[in-house]
This record gives structure tokens, C-alpha cells and sequence, in this order.
């Protein structure tokens, strides 16, 4: 097994508890005896519990001696919520520590260099374009510009249509769409609609499973415009909190969510376009069915465009089938 398969398994341990972690990163960890073989997988616990190293530590006990630790971020050398994962990896006597993202906050960084400093082979950097992209992207998005990173996730027609002409829009995609939906939502921090998609759609806003349960995590709703929510919308019951935030203003919902991370806007055309205009989208994810709908209601309203050389660019980083439709990944270009 080389170290970058065993990264990957340590990516999708991460991939697993995204959304959990909050406002932890989502990390995830495999370590290996010294003779190569797998002694303990894990990934960062909800907050207060331990982080990826320290569980795959545990599940390895003794193994862990003379071994390998794979991470996805360079373990944290701060006493937080629970003591340093360095402490941890020195105390389990693993010979060689291997991450793939270097800590950006400075308070946690400084973790190899103590690992280094204590006699452990350490080295950062494998598979580090596949963690960036993947599991840390929202975090580190974070980390770096202090404000939450917003995926504009759409379902459209293959003509660019988000409703019919009588506004009904469930459903344009597939039910396997659909469930890849709620899996993101499980992940996410906050989802966010404006008034629009709330009266005509009478969304919940939830994340279930493919047996219509709520899994464990629920993200925040937050539903953006200036008129009343009635009482009996589905989006105010109790299956997680609903913020309402009575503004027209992206930058005022980006203030008012600045202690999240991953914020999922689910809005229709009217709030997309306000936030594209805005410059707050960070990434695209359109759903895009093999349906024509034709008609006036369009994915996206006007986002000051107004020429081909005013175009806003994105480029696709990831194209992927699911069921008859097909997900579109986009980042600006
Ligand atoms: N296919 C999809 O993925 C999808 C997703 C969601 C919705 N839809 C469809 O979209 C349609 C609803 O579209 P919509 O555009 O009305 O929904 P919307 O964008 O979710 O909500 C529009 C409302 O947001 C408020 N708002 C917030 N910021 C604004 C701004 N900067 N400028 C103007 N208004 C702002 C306004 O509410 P106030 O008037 O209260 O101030 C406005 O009426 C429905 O047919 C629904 O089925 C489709």
C-alpha cells in the first residue's frame, strides 16, 4: 500500500465527519503499525471530543509504536477544547508522521516542528491539492479570508430553467440528485433561501436520509427578504434552528453568518443573482436534468451582465453522473 493510498483513506475518514466537526476542521487519520499494515483509522469527533489523530490512536493502541501516522492536517500543537495532538502522537511513539496540509491558523501551527524537534521523521505535503479541493476547502477558506466559504447549489433544466412557468420546481432532478443533495446539506453549516423559494416551495430545509429521517447534523436555515414568514412554513418547525435575516444586502447575510464555515445558498433566481453580483459565491454546484422547461423563470436573474466581456468565468473541477442527471462543480476561474 503506498503512503498516498492510505492518504485517501484518510480523506474519506475526513470526507465522514464533514459537517460534524463545526467550527473544527474535518480531519481525518490512518496509522500504521511498523510493519506497513493498518492499525487505526479516524476522524475529528464533534467538538469537545477528541480530534483524528487521537482516535486513530486509540483504535491502534500498542501498534502505533515504530509506526506512521498519515493526516490529512498537520497535527495541532495548541491546548483548544482538548490537549495537542502532538502530545498524543509523541506519547504513542510513532516513528514518522506524514500530513498533507500545512495548519494556516497560527495559534494550532508549529506541530511538525516539534514532532521534527522530538526526533520524528515528519513531512508535509502528500496528496495536498486532493485535501485543499476536498474535505478542507470550506475550512481553510475560512482560515484564510475570515469569512464563510458559499457553494450556490441549483437544480436546472438542461435549458437553464429552475421552475416551470407556474413556479413549481419538485421535482427537476432525480431522486439519486436529490439524495446527493442531502448529503451535501448534512455537511453544510448553514443553508440559505430567500422569502421567494419559502412561499412557493414550502421547503423544509432539512438533510435526510434516503428513508426521509434527519440525520445527525442539521444545518442552520436561514431564510433572507424583508416579508413575514407564516408560522406553518415548513421552514420554521423543529427539526433545526431558522434565522431570518431582513435584509436585501449578500454582504449584511455574510456578517450575520460569520461564525459558520460551509454555508450551502439554496435560494431561486432572485437571492442567487443578488449574491453572484455580489462576488460571495465561491462555488457553483448545479444539478442539470435531461428536461426542457423553456419559459421565463431562469436559474439566475440578471447579475450585471450586460456584455460578453463582462461574463463572469468559473471553470469546472469536477463533472460527475448521478442517476440520469449530471452534477457540475464549478470554482472561479
Ligand atoms: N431549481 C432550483 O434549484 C430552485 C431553488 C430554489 C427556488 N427555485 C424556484 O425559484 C422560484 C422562486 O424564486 P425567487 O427568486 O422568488 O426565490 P428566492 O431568490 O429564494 O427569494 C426571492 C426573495 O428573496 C428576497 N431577497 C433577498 N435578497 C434580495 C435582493 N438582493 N434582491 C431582491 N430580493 C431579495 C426577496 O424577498 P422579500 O420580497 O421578502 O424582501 C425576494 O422576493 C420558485 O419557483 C422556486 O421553485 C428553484
Amino acid at each position: 500500500m503506498t503512503l498516498e493510498s492510505v492518504m485517501r483513506l484518510a480523506i474519506e475518514q475526513a470526507e465522514q465527519v464533514k459537517g460534524s466537526t463545526y467550527p473544527n476542521p474535518p480531519v481525518g487519520a490512518v496509522i500504521l503499525d511498523r510493519d506497513g499494515q493498518i492499525a487505526g483509522v479516524g476522524g475529528t469527533q464533534p467538538v469537545g471530543g477528541p480530534h483524528a489523530e487521537v482516535v486513530a490512536l486509540q483504535a491502534a493502541g500498542d501498534r502505533a509504536k515504530g509506526g506512521t501516522a498519515v493526516v490529512t492536517l498537520e497535527p495541532c500543537n495548541h491546548h483548544g477544547r482538548t490537549p495537542p495532538c502532538v502530545d498524543a502522537l509523541l506519547a504513542s511513539g510513532v516513528s514518522n508522521v506524514t500530513y498533507a496540509v500545512s495548519d494556516p491558523n497560527p495559534a494550532a501551527a508549529g506541530g511538525a516542528q516539534r514532532l521534527a524537534d522530538a526526533g520524528v521523521t515528519v513531512s508535509g505535503g502528500l496528496v495536498a491539492d486532493e485535501v485543499e479541493k476536498g474535505p478542507l476547502r470550506e475550512w481553510l477558506h475560512k482560515q484564510r479570508t475570515g469569512s464563510p466559504h458559499v457553494t450556490w447549489k441549483f437544480a436546472t433544466s438542461v435549458d437553464g430553467r429552475s421552475a416551470a412557468a407556474d413556479g413549481s420546481s419538485q421535482w427537476i432532478t432525480s431522486e439519486a440528485a436529490r439524495a446527493d443533495v442531502h448529503r451535501k446539506r448534512a455537511a453544510a453549516d448553514a443553508i440559505v433561501v430567500g422569502t421567494g423559494t419559502v412561499f412557493v416551495d414550502d421547503p423544509t430545509l432539512t438533510a435526510r436520509r434516503a428513508d426521509g429521517t434527519l440525520t445527525d447534523h442539521q444545518p442552520l436555515r436561514v431564510v433572507v427578504g424583508m416579508r413575514e414568514v407564516s408560522l406553518d412554513a415548513k421552514v420554521l418547525n423543529d427539526d433545526s434552528h431558522t434565522m431570518l435575516i431582513r435584509t436585501h444586502d449578500p454582504h449584511e447575510v455574510m456578517r450575520s453568518l460569520g461564525d459558520r464555515t460551509d454555508v450551502f445558498l439554496e435560494g431561486g433566481p432572485t437571492l442567487a443573482g443578488a449574491f453572484l453580483r455580489a462576488g460571495v459565491v465561491n462555488r457553483i454546484v448545479a444539478y442539470v436534468a435531461p428536461i426542457l422547461l423553456g419559459g421565463p423563470i431562469t436559474a439566475v436573474d440578471d447579475i450585471g451582465v450586460l456584455s460578453m466581456v463582462h461574463a463572469q468565468r468559473w471553470r469546472f473541477d469536477g463533472i460527475t453522473a448521478i442517476g440520469p442527471d449530471v452534477r457540475l462543480s464549478l470554482v472561479p476561474n
